[in-house]
């Protein structure tokens, strides 16, 4: 056997594991009542819908389905995915500002890839999505933190520290955002915000991620502008670069995403992604299409988002009636997500294993801070167990949260 420390690549040993991937092993248990992951309901993944539209792919497009397709993807996707964002978003896009991916993880990784050399700032909210962090990590991100508001990045904090960086004459590459139904915190970045930040990347001349796979469930209020509508109509930058994914929205198991940016970006990305996987999965791809022509979509996010809208309202019930003085929480208005806050003093961190005694089960917050703070923060999924599970993993949640008050005494 090879010595597998010295011999593997500096990429891979900056990688370190997912926390969350690594918890999901433990919450799994029978008994437990998982508010962990963050996968959607499997209750309504449209299994009939799937069923229907692969015979009828196969019957009429059966070579198409199961060959290789272009590296930036099918053209049939792409026709539907321009007409839905017109149409949901109001952006007017051309093919060559679009490549399909797998996913939004590999997106992230394709961003990673373009963008990162060792040591470069990048600048990413506190909290963060950790599966980017991951990613970002592994290509040798140094990440600054700016921090979460109640309505998205703080945008003075976060223009301190571009002009820091410029005046150090640091090379950022790119600021990384999650704006709608933030993951973890659920939190929405303003429209007024959005607006200041598309101000920023011109003034400073820096790329701006926007990671967006919740944006489609919203459940009330009245949704701001893309950032990439926003860009498009200041006619500035065209500094943005949109994430899209219908993990959340159709099935995860598709894995397909979207990257929407300007064609020069594409294009960088096509080249990448050759080496990564060739193409996305043709099959998967006309499905989407079939999801998105039909009007499918339409009805569909309408039942997700009457379901999660329920479970949000039974968490943040169920957290009202249960938890002590003294935590505190998000009431997002959309999405799969919850932040909670414990007090100062207590660490959700050594609270996860009395939580899984009491049979129930969160993601630890520190873990979606780039500089491990946070500690007494917690994210909790509502849309995958149900209603009355919710309720009852609170109760139990709150049940170690009190115990550990009592012991703190
Ligand atoms: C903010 C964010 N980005 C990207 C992803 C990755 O999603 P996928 O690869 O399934 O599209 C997730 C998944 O939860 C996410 O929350």
């Amino acid at each position: 056997m090879i010595d597998i420390a010295k011999n593997i690549a500096t990429t891979p040993r900056r990688t370190k594991a997912s926390v969350i991937r690594e918890l999901l092993k433990t919450t799994n248990q029978p008994g437990i009542i998982s508010f962990a992951g963050g996968l959607p309901s499997p209750d309504h993944f449209p299994y009939d819908f799937v069923a229907d539209a692969v015979k009828e792919i196969m019957a009429k497009k059966g070579k198409v389905a199961l060959q290789y397709g272009p590296t930036d993807g099918l053209p049939e996707l792409k026709e539907e995915f321009i007409k839905f964002l017109k149409r949901y978003e109001g952006v007017d896009a051309k093919p060559e500002e679009l490549i399909i991916t797998t996913s939004s993880q590999q997106a992230l990784d394709m961003v990673g890839r373009l963008f990162l050399d060792a040591s470069d700032p990048v600048i990413v909210e506190k909290p963060s999505y950790m599966g980017a962090l991951q990613v970002f990590r592994s290509y040798g991100a140094e990440f600054i933190g700016v921090k979460l508001e109640d309505d998205g990045i703080s945008t003075e904090e976060l223009e301190e520290r571009l002009a820091w960086l410029q005046a150090q004459d640091e090379h950022y590459k790119f600021i990384y955002l999650v704006p709608d139904f933030q993951n973890p915190s659920g939190v929405t970045l303003s429209e007024v915000k959005r607006k200041k930040i598309i101000e920023l990347s011109e003034k400073y001349n820096v790329a701006v991620i926007e990671d967006s796979p919740y944006r489609q469930i919203r459940f009330e209020g009245k949704a701001p502008k893309m950032l990439y509508r926003l860009d498009q109509e200041s006619k500035k930058t065209h500094n943005i670069i949109s994430l899209f994914t219908f993990s959340k929205t159709f099935a995860p198991g598709l894995r397909l995403g979207v990257i929407l940016g300007h064609p020069q970006i594409i294009k960088k990305m096509e080249i990448l992604k050759q080496s990564l996987d060739l193409c996305t999965s043709s099959l998967n791809q006309l499905i989407a299409a079939e999801f998105l022509r039909t009007g499918f979509f339409d009805k569909h996010i309408e039942v997700i988002k009457q379901d999660y809208k329920l479970k949000k309202d039974t968490m943040v019930g169920a957290l009202e009636k249960y938890m002590p003085e003294g935590v505190t929480w998000t009431n997002p208005e959309g999405g799969l997500f919850l932040w909670v806050r414990l007090p100062e003093t207590m660490s959700a961190d050594d609270m996860f294993q009395d939580a899984l005694k009491e049979n129930v089960a969160y993601v630890i917050g520190s873990a979606f801070h780039s500089d491990g703070s946070g500690k007494n923060t917690m994210r909790l999924n509502f849309s995958y167990a149900s209603p009355t599970q919710i309720d009852e993993g609170v109760k139990r949640l709150a049940s170690a949260v009190k115990k550990r008050m009592v012991g703190a005494r």
